[in-house]
């Protein structure tokens, strides 16, 4: 998708889309009474996201003009992205291929104008790799989007501050969309290695270098598969030298069967997903790398592939993590706990991070709680929490507050080890997070977000088709430039 800035409407064959906020109709009032008619036809309310269609003459032909509703609280963060969403779905295959977005009327400004163009190219986000059979009319026929109105700096923002946004989420969606049998560990990272020529500095552990740590937990996992798992870590430097960088973790759990305490055959292909948290990191650090945040920050994902087999692991077993502490494996499909214990372990080692947040589809539990609406934000300090909701509210990437308590902590204590790998049914999510939390070390801020139900989306949404959301990716970007930058 081509995204374009101008300051007046280009001549030429395109969609015209004209914002309404709610029933101020300003906006339309040169276009005459044929339009006013059709929106009155169409009930149409200026509501955010409404839309009426209208085709004008124009030429030798007609125009098609979309008259899109904004709401009446005018051209706000929510509304320039619901209306940019909203024209890509719109226009995607509608057989248009060139959309005038005009935001003149409503005083857009750069960042406005920036919000509209990325809501529009993320909802026009697809893969087709795979369809080798796609129908003309199922084709993507929309290239680009001007919009119109943002001002001189508009341009130049969006290639210094937005595109590379998009182009991490893109990433983080081609991660998160390829079936396992493309994505494993060892190609996770070879996906990854490109990043090296933003300035990205690239290290990879196999399976033999962390058993030499001692990450017995990750291995542990690992175990079952003939993949080979892998560590991966991205640095970025743009930020004071000697500063300790923040670290952001993710679990890659490139397949979750479940182990030997296998999941049901009914969706479990949806487990392929299960390294949404590694996708939403690598994605993060592409976009803070093309950006050139002014940050020190270290991107790191446990990546492994977790099967039943003759070699797998077993419900009772016992290993040792990284930190020395032991665990008692009750269920091997509560895999993603083992691995981000010893990533994290691994991380404060290396890396001596004063904030640490970890990403994980985690449970099945933080869907009960929170539907599809909300990523579960656990975290040990009230200011990191501030800040991560900070960060939610202007990324749109939404988080709600879980909670974390002694009492939890109390119920994976295990009568064999230091702790077993499971809770009991009620508070699922918290006892995970409980259980990671028992490897942050003292002094670190910390949190975890239990996204399992943010990845992958059912249905289409105002920034993404039905498929890979790219959550996490805007969130740790708006996170990394209010709190890190310097
Ligand atoms: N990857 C799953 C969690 C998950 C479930 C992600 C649904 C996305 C959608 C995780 O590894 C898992 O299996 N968790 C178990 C934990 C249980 C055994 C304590 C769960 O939630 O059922
Ligand atoms: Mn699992
Ligand atoms: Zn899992």
């Amino acid at each position: 998708m081509q995204i374009e800035f101008a300051d007046r409407r280009p001549d030429g064959d395109h969609a015209l889309v004209i914002p309404v906020a709610g029933d101020d109709q300003r906006s339309i009032k040169d276009f005459g009474e044929g339009l006013g008619e059709a929106l009155k036809r169409q009930r149409f309310d200026g509501e955010a996201g409404s839309v009426a269609e209208y085709f004008a003459a124009a030429g030798s032909g007609a125009r098609r003009i979309l008259v899109v509703g904004i709401g009446s609280s005018g051209l706000t963060g929510e509304a320039a992205e619901k209306l940019g969403g909203t024209v890509a779905g719109r226009l995607l295959t509608s057989g248009e291929t060139h959309a005038v977005i005009d935001l003149a009327d409503h005083g857009g400004d750069a960042d406005a104008a920036c919000r509209v163009a990325l809501a529009a190219a993320l909802r026009s986000w697809r893969y087709d790799r795979y369809r080798t059979t796609l129908k003309d009319k199922q084709k993507p026929t929309l290239d680009k989007v001007t919009v119109v109105g943002g001002g001189e700096s508009a341009a130049e923002r969006w290639r210094n501050r937005w595109q590379p946004v998009y182009d991490g989420a893109a990433f983080t969606r081609e991660l998160v969309t390829e079936p396992a049998n493309v994505i494993y560990p060892e190609t996770f990272v070879e996906r990854c290695r490109p990043l090296a020529d933003l300035g990205l500095e690239l290290e990879v552990l196999d399976g033999a270098a962390m058993k030499k740590l001692g990450m017995g937990a990750l291995l542990g996992v690992a175990q079952g598969s003939v993949r080979d798992p892998r560590l991966l870590i991205l640095r970025w430097n743009g930020g004071a030298d000697g500063e300790p960088p923040v670290a952001l973790l993710g679990k890659g759990v490139t397949f979750d069967t479940g182990g030997i305490s296998i999941k049901p055959a009914q969706g479990m292909e949806a487990m392929k997903w299960d390294m949404g948290g590694a996708g939403a990191v690598a994605g993060a650090m592409l976009a803070l790398a093309k950006r050139k945040a002014k940050a020190n920050v270290v991107g790191i994902c446990g990546l492994v592939e977790n099967m039943p087999s003759g070699t797998a692991q077993r419900p009772g077993d016992v290993v040792t993590t990284m930190s020395g502490q032991t665990v008692e494996v009750i269920n091997t499909d509560a895999e993603g706990r083992l691995v981000l214990a010893d990533v994290l372990t691994y991380a404060q080692r290396n890396y001596k991070p004063k904030t640490v947040v970890d990403l994980a589809t985690l449970t099945g539990a933080i869907l009960v709680g929170l539907g599809h609406e909300f990523g579960g934000l656990f975290a040990n300090d009230e200011s990191l929490a501030a800040e991560l909701l900070e960060a939610s509210k202007a990324s749109g990437d939404k988080l709600w507050r879980m909670p974390l308590a002694e009492s939890f902590d109390r119920l994976i204590d295990s009568p064999i080890a230091d702790m077993k790998n499971v809770g009991p049914r009620e508070g699922g999510a918290i006892t995970a997070a409980q259980f990671i939390q028992r490897f942050v070390d003292k002094g670190v801020r910390w949190a975890h977000l239990d996204i399992a139900g943010m990845v992958w989306a059912d249905k289409a949404g105002t920034t993404y088709d039905k498929g890979a959301t790219s959550f996490g990716v805007r969130l740790l970007d708006q996170f990394v430039e209010a709190t890190a930058e310097r």
